[in-house]
């Protein structure tokens, strides 16, 4: 099992340039599957996560893999099989972003239940109270999700009852093929949403309003091929930003998503630290001064990410003064507390708040990862504490981040890959 070896105690200093964003390119990896033209994606990370989904599309019978270091090709002409199996499906949940573009193209899909994970229960209601709107008939049974419709998917008002991220992708691509025009209420704002409304269009759709709550969509009886640009990822961002605030370091992000991170960047000057946007550069300075403990409240897009909500506790856990975190969007989203405790941190949470109380200093330990963004928080962790850290589970980390160490051992930090 690899792990990664870190010894901490060193402000973080120099540039990291930030990869494509994960959780845009796996829906658009799904969209690819709305036409038999071939379709080209740059930027894309090499990511555990996309390689799964890249699977998935191959499973389907696409032709799908990297055409270049981070350039991905996929041709979808030759779909021969319509049911995305559990065993990939359980490894990576947004497998599931291929049952609304199945539906629409073939009207037939079937999709093994995604399960839930180490964050939550993470149902998939929405998506099918989305498909169901457009006409679509869904049998849940022996694990899988079979949607049909005779003939094509019918435009129609959908209305969310939650603001789902990837609910509001799968509803946004399946409407793109409908007979008629759809109405998407109460969808999701999120940028990947809007990354991937455009790519749509790209093909030959008609979306508007994606960024907002309501998204039309005039349905086509086919798109074609394109070829995108993936955008860059908030999350990695404002991770290593807010690692760069933690270890008291000056660090600059090269990727051009200030843009993204409004409400990141507003609780970071909260801390203290300088933030400076200069173009596609977001400039972090700490001047080596202990940061101030911030209070996060999780929010959907543009409020503070939950995707960010363990790293800026990791951050609180070494600032002057209490903080209080709370999750609003994942029912079980504090597992790297009992982590960061093993650190040293005064740490506590119950099922919806965290509350720190920061110490001048942490101490080496191992410790576990339990899910992506978890471990993340853990080596900003491993990166302020003194002495060594040892972080098991790393693969989890791979899911998200595109050559962590290097970017990291780049601006000063002593951390390597151990396989024990
Ligand atoms: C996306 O997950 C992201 N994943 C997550 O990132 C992110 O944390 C999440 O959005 C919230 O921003 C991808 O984009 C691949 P949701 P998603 O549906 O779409 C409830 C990471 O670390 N819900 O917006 O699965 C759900 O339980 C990952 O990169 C329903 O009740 O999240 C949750 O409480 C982790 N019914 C809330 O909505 C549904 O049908 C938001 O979940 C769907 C969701």
């Amino acid at each position: 099992m690899e792990k990664l070896r870190i010894r901490g105690g060193r402000p973080l200093h120099g540039h990291v340039p930030i990869s494509g964003a994960k959780n845009a390119s796996l829906p658009m990896l799904a969209a690819t599957l709305l036409t038999s033209d071939p379709v080209q994606i740059s930027n894309v990370p090499r990511l555990r996560d996309v390689h799964t989904m890249l699977a998935v599309l191959q499973s389907l019978g696409a032709d799908a893999s990297f055409c270049g270091e981070a350039e991905v090709s996929v041709q979808a002409d030759n779909i021969n099989n319509l049911k995305a199996p559990y065993d990939l499906v359980k490894t990576m949940r947004a497998s599931f972003l291929v049952l609304g573009p199945l539906l629409a193209r073939f009207q037939f899909v079937e999709v093994s239940l995604p399960g839930g994970c180490a964050i939550g229960t993470r149902p998939i209601d929405q998506h099918l109270k989305a498909l169901a709107a457009l006409g679509a008939t869904i049998e849940l049974k022996e694990g899988y999700v079979t949607a049909e419709i005779d003939g094509r998917l019918r435009g129609s008002l959908i209305d969310m009852d939650i603001a789902t991220v990837t609910g509001t992708q799968n509803a946004l691509m399946a409407a793109t093929l409908a007979d008629g025009d759809s109405t998407i209420v109460n969808a999701a704002r999120e940028p990947e949403i809007v990354a991937l409304a455009n790519m749509l269009n790209d093909m030959g759709a008609d979306v508007e309003g994606a960024g907002t709550d309501v998204i039309h969509v005039r349905g086509k009886e086919a798109l074609h091929g394109c070829t995108v640009t993936l955008m860059p990822d908030r999350i990695e961002a404002g991770t290593f930003l807010i690692a760069g605030a933690a270890t008291r370091g000056c660090i600059t992000i090269n990727g051009g998503c200030h843009d993204l991170l409004d409400a990141p960047i507003a609780k970071l000057r909260q801390t203290g630290v300088e933030v400076t946007v200069d173009g596609d550069y977001i400039h972090l300075d700490t001047h080596g001064e202990q940061p101030r403990a911030v209070d996060i409240r999780t929010a959907t897009y543009p409020g503070i990410p939950t995707d960010l909500q363990a790293q800026f506790l990791a951050l609180n856990c070494v600032a002057k003064g209490t903080s209080r975190v709370i999750e609003t969007i994942f029912e079980n989203r504090f597992m790297h507390v009992p982590e960061l405790a093993r650190l040293g941190a005064t740490i506590e949470s119950d099922g919806t708040t965290a509350t720190t109380v920061g110490v001048p200093q942490l101490y080496g330990a191992n410790i576990m990862a339990t899910d992506l963004r978890a471990s993340s928080c853990l080596v900003i962790g491993g990166l302020v504490a003194s002495g060594e850290t040892v972080v098991d589970r790393v693969y989890h980390l791979d899911r998200g981040y595109e050559h962590i160490e290097e970017k990291l051992t780049a601006v000063g930090a002593d951390i390597q890959r151990i396989d024990e």
